[in-house]
């Protein structure tokens, strides 16, 4: 049985249609002190959470929700669409937590196995202390693509060439290239353009979240006269003005997976969950 968190209840539906498992009907509510409490009236002998911990709420929801659901069945299986404090995945200055490992070892408490998608580094899964598998549905991005022209697969990163080649390889044609990055602070960032000719083509973005949107925006404002622009992401958070930014930037369409769910969510990471499940 799938047991959504309820900013997963899309992904947590496509997930229950491609396994042909039943929805819970989990209840959600909070009350006037603020504290939340996620109810799971019944489960399977299996029971699959499906949560993208998108704020700290999400991330309360999800511990109450296992803790639910392992109290009715054998097996508790946790799928974290979207794993939220995943890129603090070291301390970056004295002082600081590994807080990617906090949030694991706090998911490990409740649960027999955990499924991610696309963290932003895959060596997250070893921060849990059960097993992890982290699965990569960046290829599904191309499909709400349209027909492109001498199309250019752009990484805003180093980091993220390997996504940028999956979108190509499902695409089936085209060059494919990475700019380099340097982070400024939390909202700014430094972009070298790549070597790759832009002028006249379709210009693919790729990268595994959008945040606040200044890795896309910068890059874009880098491109040569492109024909068209379009920003993929396997996870749209799009926080703050965001979207705002890519579309000053010249973007002509965003597209996501619903490991975070938006507007933008073209495609479903489900049938790549479904896959390791
Ligand atoms: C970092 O390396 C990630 O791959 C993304 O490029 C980054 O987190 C995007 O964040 P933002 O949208 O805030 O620039």
């Amino acid at each position: 049985m799938i047991v959504p968190g309820s900013a997963s209840q899309d992904i947590a539906a496509a997930l229950a249609a491609e396994l042909g498992e039943p929805l819970a009907p989990a209840e959600y509510e909070r009350f006037a002190d603020g504290e939340q409490l996620a109810r799971v009236p019944e489960t399977a002998d299996r029971a699959v959470v499906v949560a993208s911990t998108v704020t700290d709420a999400a991330h309360v929801e999800l511990l109450q929700l296992q803790d639910a659901a392992a109290q009715q069945a054998d097996e508790v299986v946790t799928v974290l669409p979207y794993m939220g404090y995943a890129r603090q995945d070291e301390a970056f200055e004295p002082g600081e937590p590994v807080s990617a490992r906090a949030m694991a070892r706090a998911i490990s408490t409740g649960t027999d196995r955990v499924v991610t998608v696309n963290p932003h580094e895959a060596a997250v899964c070893d921060f849990f202390d059960v097993p992890c598998a982290a699965v990569d549905a960046a290829g599904r991005l191309a499909d709400p693509l349209p027909d492109l022209s001498e199309p250019l697969f752009l990484a805003p990163d180093a980091g993220a060439i390997d996504h940028a080649e999956a979108v190509r390889n499902e695409y089936g044609e085209g060059e494919t290239d990475f700019f380099e990055k340097h982070r400024v602070s939390d909202t700014e960032v430094e972009i070298k353009p790549s070597d790759a000719a832009t002028a006249g083509r379709d210009v693919v973005l790729v990268d595994d979240i959008i945040a606040t949107g200044s890795t896309m925006s910068t890059a874009i404002e880098q491109l040569v006269e492109p024909a068209r622009v379009f920003v993929t992401c396997v996870h749209p958070m799009l926080a703050a003005s965001a979207r705002t930014k890519l579309a000053n930037a010249g973007v002509d369409a965003v597209y996501g997976t619903d490991t975070i769910e938006r507007s933008v969510s073209a495609v479903s990471a489900a049938p790549a969950i479904a896959d390791e499940l």
